[in-house]
């Protein structure tokens, strides 16, 4: 009976070792250790075996049983830790592996960063719709039907009579419907117009839009708090210029520039003015008691500047060699 168990034994031993599936193990594991298995019935043989012999019979019993389990258990501890773990030692010390944590778009990180400076401002982050009608892009913004200056709002128009903004300045209508004076919002989102794609148009853009609407609002506080965004956004010593512009739902109106020394240049960064007294009649606010100003910046243009992206579609590519860079 000794005898028989040793070889028991071994032959666990030698078919454990060419195991290389786990299904296989835990049938393999009936097969010896069930409670019909091999070792189970070589056991029952004790019952034959002389007295003399009995007591060594026993021990060896006991012996196999747990180099058997011991065996079993560390097979099935090595399939958990993946085929790799029964051939190699895992070596602790080892680096890990090294996984590149992302980091946010470019355009993502301009938008939050313009979205913090007016938070800090006391303007609250609002949102509008990118599909609107006729009336929140044009008529209640003071462009009118056939009017030339939809022209410069180049729109995409939707089958269902609908269209994609072409600006932002929607949200100061829908903002302005629902909510009364005193307003100071800022609403970052996505805009389109059917331009050709080059280096520096999109038929699909970001602006940035703000809105602040109270009793005495003046120009004064519409240089006030761009002097104040163009400094936090491109640094302490920037210079800022107020050029004189038309915007149908903005009087007077203004396109604003910073001076970039690295270029030499000014360069336009966004359009401005004070509301215009029809926008305010046509949100029922008065305009007699009421004054406000806005603004609408690209978000693209700003990241372009910022950091000396010469080409708009880089951002649009979803290349990682340009993306890892910010
Ligand atoms: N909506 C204008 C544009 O897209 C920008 C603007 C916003 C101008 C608000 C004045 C006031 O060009």
């Amino acid at each position: 009976m000794i005898e028989a168990l040793r070889q028991l034994e071994a032959e666990a031993k030698q078919e454990l070792s060419a195991l290389t599936d786990s299904q296989v193990l835990a049938d393999l594991k009936i097969k010896y250790l069930g409670r019909k298995g091999l070792f189970a019935s070589v056991s029952a043989r004790i019952s034959e075996v002389s007295p003399e012999e009995k007591r060594l019979a026993g021990q060896e019993m006991n012996r196999v049983k747990q180099a058997l389990e011991a065996l079993f258990s560390s097979r099935e501890e090595a399939f958990q830790l993946g085929p790799e773990a029964s051939t190699k030692k895992i070596d602790t010390t080892m680096p890990g592996t090294f996984h590149a944590p992302g980091n946010l778009h470019p355009l993502t990180q301009v938008i939050s960063d313009v979205v913090d400076i007016f938070a800090r401002l006391g303007f609250s982050l609002v949102d509008g719709p990118e599909v609107e009608t006729e009336h929140y892009n044009f008529e209640a913004l003071n462009i009118p039907l056939n009017h030339a200056a939809r022209d410069s709002f180049d729109t995409f128009y939707l089958d269902n009579g609908k269209l994609l903004r072409s600006q932002t300045s929607t949200v100061q209508i829908r903002v302005m419907e629902k909510n009364r004076p005193p307003l100071k919002i800022i609403a970052p989102g996505k805009v389109f117009r059917p331009d050709a794609t080059d280096a520096t148009h999109s038929f699909m853009f970001h602006q940035i839009e703000g809105l602040m609407v109270d009793e005495q609002v003046s120009f004064a506080d519409l240089k006030g708090v761009l002097f104040e965004f163009a400094r936090e956004f491109f640094g302490p010593k920037t210079k800022v210029r107020f050029r004189p512009h038309f915007f149908p739902f903005t009087e007077p109106s203004a396109e604003i520039d910073i001076f970039f020394p690295s270029r030499d240049q000014w360069l336009e960064i966004l359009g401005a003015g004070l509301v215009h007294p029809h926008v305010l009649k046509s949100v029922n606010i008065d305009p007699e008691k009421y004054s406000g100003f806005a603004f609408g910046m690209g978000v693209e243009r700003l990241a372009m500047l910022k950091y000396g992206v010469e080409d708009i579609r880089h951002f649009f590519e979803n290349d990682v060699r340009f993306l890892r860079q910010f």
